[in-house]
């Protein structure tokens, strides 16, 4: 059968094929505990690298929420605001609920060129950073790790490579403006398929939520469609994320968030912004950082309202301080209404950008290594076998081995 890969019509259509599989109920399956026991009679030896069958079976009662950020650079406050803080609010409030995955795409870290010999410790150093901004990794329904560590994450991108369309990546905003400011000749296979990884990341896994900033929206609506597309040809393999729309009302606020640069107030903050001066990093210098606020881009209209397309400056910097001040954004633009300065207003803003640096950085020196490399390593161990389990199903399907009769998720 030949596949347009250039016009993809609709899911229900896909040039893929029908199923030709009765759609299956859905088992609450207890595969990954199956597994791990076989594994263990198989393997002796690493016996106690696995993960305990309490942990695997409360792994799998939970719905899921994951995200991650990548370790290309120093994170932003965008970042924080994001996708640290909307999952860290979850796990501290609903941890009981939900499974939360936070993890590193150190993979997609160098889709675009940097400074390989800071990856490692770039990559220590956001788990840092997780655990400073809140999150509890004593809680054993909170898993940290790193994507290179679980291998099922790369193996299932190669697989789903092969069911994704060449035109259907290079329709991605992110690879478009990326690739285009630097020519395609330096643009990398790995930027291309970036959004098949981050796929694999989160099917995984089987998970529901996955807060990610606006900039990722589009990603996540390719996760549902190729989910949705293996499901429709090989019987329900995949657990399919809640849409976007469902996912904001979920996480309220944060979500579907976008900082903007401070300098140029119509593009996003972003951290591998070469100039930096536009971009609070959360390791910043408090003073400095306060220094890049009072240096933003504004207006003259001598108004301080909440109008992105027409005041995209003080309209960032109202979000920001919202966001900071931990109250509605209407409780902010009232906080000035009238006030025409938009030195004194900025200067409020800085103060707070300032303080909340300090705090934060202090949590960080905090923050104990070994215990945060313990937790990834046992994160990993865990999660390895839920992965595989995941990935098995997938060969299964697609005929890399052979057929075991149980190839039905679980319930997300
Ligand atoms: P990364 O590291 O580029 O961004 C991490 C998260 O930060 C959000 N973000 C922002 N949010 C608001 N305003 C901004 N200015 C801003 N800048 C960044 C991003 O939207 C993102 O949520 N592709 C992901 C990494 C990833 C991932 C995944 C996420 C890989 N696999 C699976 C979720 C699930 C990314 O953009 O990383």
């Amino acid at each position: 059968m030949s596949v347009d890969y250039f016009n993809l019509p609709p899911i229900s259509h896909s040039p893929y094929g029908e199923s030709n599989h009765t759609i299956v109920p859905l088992l609450p399956t207890i595969y990954p505990f199956d597994y791990a026991h076989g594994l263990r009679h198989l393997l002796p030896t690493i016996y106690h690298l696995l993960p305990s069958n309490a942990i695997i079976s409360s792994i799998m009662t939970k719905p899921v929420i994951l995200t991650g950020i990548r370790a290309n650079n120093d994170l932003t406050i965008g970042n924080y605001f994001g996708a640290i803080l909307p999952i860290i609010d979850m796990a501290k409030k609903h941890s009981g609920d939900y499974q939360i995955n936070m993890f590193i795409p150190d993979l997609h870290s160098f889709t675009t060129p940097i400074d390989h010999t800071k990856l490692y410790e770039q990559t220590i150093n956001n788990a840092k950073l997780f655990v400073a901004a809140g999150l509890p990794i004593d809680n054993q329904n909170i898993f940290m790790y790193r994507q290179s560590f679980i291998p099922a994450h790369s193996e299932l991108t190669i697989i789903l490579d092969s069911f994704t369309g060449f035109g259907e990546m290079s329709r991605m905003i992110q690879f478009k403006d990326k690739s285009n400011s630097v020519g395609a000749d330096r643009t990398s296979l790995g930027l291309f398929n970036y959004p098949v990884l981050m796929a694999s990341d989160i099917l995984l896994y089987n998970a529901k939520y996955v807060p990610v900033g606006d900039d990722q929206s589009q990603h996540l609506e390719f996760t549902r469609d190729i989910a949705q597309r293996m499901n429709s040809k090989f019987n329900e393999l995949f657990v399919v994320p809640d849409s976007v729309k469902n996912q904001h009302e979920f996480f309220g606020k944060d979500q579907g968030l976008r900082i903007m640069d401070l300098i140029n107030p119509i593009k996003k903050m972003s951290k591998s912004d070469d100039s930096g001066r536009g971009v609070i990093f959360l390791n910043d210098n408090p003073v400095i950082a306060a220094k890049k606020v009072m240096g933003a881009t504004t207006d003259d209209k001598a108004k301080i309202n909440f109008d992105r397309d027409n005041q995209p400056g003080i309209s960032n910097l109202l979000e920001i301080l919202s966001l900071l001040q931990g109250v509605t954004l209407q409780s902010v633009t009232d906080q000035f209404k009238g006030q025409t300065n938009y030195g004194d207003f900025k200067k409020v803003v800085a103060g707070e950008v300032e303080k909340f640096l300090t705090d934060f950085q202090k949590k960080l020196v905090e923050v104990d290594e070994n215990t945060v490399i313990t937790k990834l390593e046992q994160s990993e161990r865990d999660l390895t076998p839920i992965a595989n389990a995941t990935l098995s199903r997938v060969q299964q399907a697609v005929g890399l081995r052979p057929n075991t009769g149980d190839i039905t998720r679980s319930e997300g």
